[in-house]
């Protein structure tokens, strides 16, 4: 037999060509035999949807699919059937079958049945071969595409900003170092500090929290830029939604005032949201399928906010609730948990940092939607941020999602030059690291806006995956950089 192209799955099972030879490659799902026949379930990650292969063991040697077992890696050739059985309308009837690399079922760690999450996160280099991961694999792909669609379509820039950096965009001092000096025996001073001098960069340098300080330059000059690109924390938060690296999009906007920002911040979630529901209809029916299963284990309080599919939906069909954070504060501490000691953090009084206990209250029990947040006291907030004319708020804005807390942190920045090195300077900000920031406040500044949207957070809002490990394919956490 001639060799044939390979043709994808997700191609064939679309195809009304009853009769045509093609070959299919990928890997068994499942495969069982009855008497005369065998019937063997292949996935190529080119749709969630397997094909079935008939093996009818009369034209074929039993001999032949004597090895084939689940994991297993197959070419085969055969003529499309319609399919009598319900679900897929195509079928392949194979004329050859060859096993291209076997997978020993004694050792296979992936059985045809469920496994859980926590198991699969310790086999990472085999998960891609689940649904549940292939789903999520495909949906994060998609909406890497549609963030690029979105900012190309508006006429934004997509800026690289630098991964090695020379200082804290955040001013959180949680930043991982990057050095080549030896660890045992590095160059001292003379007054015993590490001297790094001596070091790489002729300073001392880390992995960046953002890149958002580069953006503002580059918008200062090109109007509308973004960056989206991996961001690291050294945060010791071992939770469901915190990664010590991830991405995140960042949009940098000149001549935008914090109303446009969140304008602009509320229409590319909405898009991101369309563009999902549009292109990965498979996939998020899988996926709410799945966590409807999970859910049937859960307690009630313990369950989602509503059925996936139908919650993007709804966010999609809501304007998002705009409050400032006074409002906030205030309608927490009127709240029942708060009143009845439910929450870890009781909100007491103006000035509290918001938990993400907090913001689900607000999102998931008061408002039913995603709420804005605005005005948040300085203390609580970066130093970029543009101080408001009473002096203990600034225009910062946090997007809050249900089941996730927040999704969105971004702020209109302090443009004036005065103002921004008081804060520097009331902040501990090294002035002279930032030199260059301060100087485009000197020549030509204008206000300007930006946020960051966390890349895998927006994920488990789409996919409905409670932890973030499950939406990134190699989750680095305290304690955890297998793989
Ligand atoms: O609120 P953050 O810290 O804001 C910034 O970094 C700004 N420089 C953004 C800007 O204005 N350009 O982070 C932004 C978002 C958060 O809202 C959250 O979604 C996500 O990044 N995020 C994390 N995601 C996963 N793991 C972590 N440890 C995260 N920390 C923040
Ligand atoms: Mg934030």
């Amino acid at each position: 037999m001639t060799e044939l192209k390979r043709t994808k799955i997700i191609d064939i099972l679309q195809s009304e060509e009853f009769g045509k030879t093609v070959n299919v490659r990928g890997w068994v799902r499942t495969i069982r035999e009855s008497k005369n026949v065998a019937f063997i379930n292949l996935n190529d990650g080119s749709t969630i949807k397997n094909i079935q292969i008939v093996v009818n063991l009369e034209e074929i040697p039993e001999q032949q699919i004597e090895n084939i077992h689940s994991g297993a890696a197959l070419s085969v050739t055969g003529n499309l059937i319609e399919s009598p059985g319900s679900g897929q309308k195509v079928e392949l009837n194979a004329k050859q079958i060859i096993l291209l690399g076997p997978a020993n079922p004694d050792e296979y760690p992936l059985q045809p049945k469920k496994h859980s999450l926590e198991f699969l996160r310790e086999k990472a280099h085999l998960r891609f071969r689940t649904n549940t991961f292939g789903a999520v694999t495909r949906v994060r792909h998609a909406m890497i595409f549609a963030i690029h669609k979105f900012f190309n379509d508006k006429g934004f820039y997509n800026i690289h900003t630098p991964i090695i950096t020379g200082s804290d965009a955040e001013g959180a001092g949680e930043m991982f170092r990057v050095t080549v000096l030896d660890a045992k025996n590095p160059p001292l001073n003379e007054d015993g500090s590490v001297n790094f001098k001596e070091d790489f960069f002729g300073k001392e340098t880390n992995l960046t929290v953002s890149g958002q300080l580069e953006a503002e330059l580059a918008a200062l000059g090109l109007s509308e830029v973004y960056t989206f690109g991996p961001t690291f924390r050294a945060e010791n938060s071992n939770t469901s939604r915190h990664l010590a690296e991830f991405w995140m999009i960042e949009p940098e906007m000149a001549f935008y005032d914090i109303h446009d920002d969140m304008d602009l911040a509320e229409e590319m979630l909405k898009y991101l949201i369309r563009y999902a529901l549009d292109n990965c209809q498979d996939d998020l029916e899988f996926l709410s399928k799945r966590l409807q299963d999970e859910d049937k284990n859960k307690k009630q309080e313990e369950r989602s906010f509503m059925e996936l599919i139908e919650k993007l939906k709804f966010v999609l069909e809501n304007d998002f609730e705009r409050i400032t954070y006074t409002d906030a504060v205030n309608i927490l501490r009127d709240s029942n948990p708060n009143k009845k000691k439910k929450f870890q953090y009781i909100i007491e009084s103006w000035g509290a940092d918001l938990q993400s206990e907090h913001e689900r209250y607000l999102v998931e029990k008061h408002f039913k939607k995603p709420v804005i947040v605005t005005g948040y006291p300085k203390e609580i907030k970066a130093f970029y941020m543009k101080l408001n004319d009473d002096d203990k708020t600034v225009r910062a804005m946090d997007i809050l999602f249900p089941g996730i807390g927040e999704i969105v942190g971004g702020s209109q920045r302090e443009e004036v030059y005065n103002r921004l090195l008081k804060r520097m300077r009331e902040m501990n900000v090294p002035e002279k690291d930032l030199w260059w920031y301060l100087e485009t406040r000197k020549f030509g500044t204008v206000p300007h806006s930006g946020y960051g949207l966390g890349f895998e957070r927006l994920l488990q809002f789409i996919t409905g995956m409670g932890n973030i490990r499950d939406v990134i394919p190699f989750p680095r956490t305290p304690q955890n950089a297998e793989f």
